[in-house]
């Protein structure tokens, strides 16, 4: 069989940041879905629409080094491009309706919310998304709410291989992780960088809810810094112990299994020049401590919480001065406030990045 090749405009990087640019590159809205993409041995070459701004060569810049090429590429033979297309071959109007349209890729496992009102046609919906994502293996349903302790939530087999282990990889590093029994979403992937990026050489960090580690092994990876890597479920522990392993590390991760605030108060007062806290749910609890962590000439708070309409930044800014000023240290300045995610409707998940003394 001849297959037909035509030269497209294209995005050159190594295959190892394929993910990462191209989920940047599909928020840019330029991916030519046209076209296959192309691969050798060493480099991936996504199809793209158009020509980047400089703001977005720039943005992809900050993952790896990038050039825009013509490379020839297979057009895509034309089959379903979602996996809503494949339902709507056998589903009425009113039950697509009901049908979330994304879905959690982590590793090969899909993890996709059914509501009730279609929760008689999950197997279909499974095997929709295993028809459409080759990459993925097994498609997982939520059931109930997340619970408040370790952040999960019980999951329901749909389609696919029946297992729930997976390996994740993101921004180079690779993650191996139970779904079942530990917390870890791919939507923090932008926040795991963000945060990773500014750290410097010869830190000190205390990641206090530390999961799997994604914050803790990023870091790591980028520069030489201690992490002292702080969570209260053991299988979060053991992954992170497995993921240490797996990840060629600069710096040095410190995993300890416990309550952050008994940790800190027993093993490191005044040690940190940064403090991660991602528990948005119940982080204020913990502001005393993430101060007592801080070294006394001062250092960086990476503090999240979940804060609703309207100015739901305002809110949270204000919550963590109150708090840092009850436990007898103060807000220099407020580096970064931001939005990181959408909770529920009208609610954040809500980044402040604050230098206190
Ligand atoms: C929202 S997850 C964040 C995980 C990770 N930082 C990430 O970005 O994927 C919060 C984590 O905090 C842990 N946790 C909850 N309460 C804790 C406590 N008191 N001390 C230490 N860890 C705790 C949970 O087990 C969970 O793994």
């Amino acid at each position: 069989m001849i297959i037909l090749k035509s030269s497209v405009l294209c995005v050159k990087v190594p295959r190892k940041v394929g993910e990462a640019i191209r989920k940047k590159l599909n928020g840019m809205g330029v991916l030519n879905r046209g076209f296959e993409i192309g691969k050798n041995d060493v480099y991936l070459y996504f199809p793209i629409t158009r020509d980047l701004s400089g703001y977005e060569l720039e943005e992809l810049k900050k993952i790896c080094k990038v050039e825009i090429v013509k490379q020839k590429l297979e057009r895509c033979k034309s089959r379903p491009r979602s996996f809503l297309d494949v339902l709507k071959r056998e589903l009425n109007e009113e039950e697509l309706e009901f049908i979330r349209r994304s879905f959690d890729i982590i590793g090969d496992i899909a993890i996709i919310e059914v509501p009730k009102e279609v929760s008689h046609l999950k197997h279909k919906i499974g095997e929709a998304i295993l028809q459409v994502h080759k990459n993925i293996r097994t498609v997982l349903a939520k059931v109930g709410k997340v619970d408040s302790e370790f952040r999960l939530r019980k999951l329901e087999h749909i389609a696919g291989e029946k297992k729930t282990e997976t390996i994740h990889r993101e921004h180079g590093c690779v993650f191996v992780l139970d779904v079942s029994k530990v917390y870890f979403s791919p939507r923090l992937a932008t926040e795991h960088w963000r945060v990773a990026s500014q750290v410097k050489d010869g830190e000190t960090v205390v990641d206090m809810f530390t999961g799997i580690g994604p914050f803790a092994i990023l870091i790591a990876k980028r520069v030489d810094a201690t992490i002292y890597a702080i969570d209260k479920n053991p299988y979060a522990i053991k992954y992170l112990e497995e993921n240490i392993k797996r990840n060629k590390l600069r710096g040095k991760v410190i995993p300890i299994l416990g309550d952050a605030k008994q940790i800190i108060k027993e093993k490191m007062p005044g040690k940190a020049d940064r403090v991660i806290m991602n528990l948005p749910e119940k982080a204020y609890n913990f502001i005393e401590d993430a101060c007592l962590a801080v070294k006394p000439e001062g250092g960086i708070i990476h503090y999240y919480q979940f804060a609703s309409d309207p100015d739901p930044e305002g809110k949270v800014v204000e919550i963590l001065e109150g708090k840092v000023l009850q436990a007898g240290r103060k807000i220099v300045s407020i580096l970064n406030v931001r939005k990181v995610r959408p909770y529920a409707p009208h609610e954040w998940q809500i980044v402040v990045d604050a230098l206190i003394h």
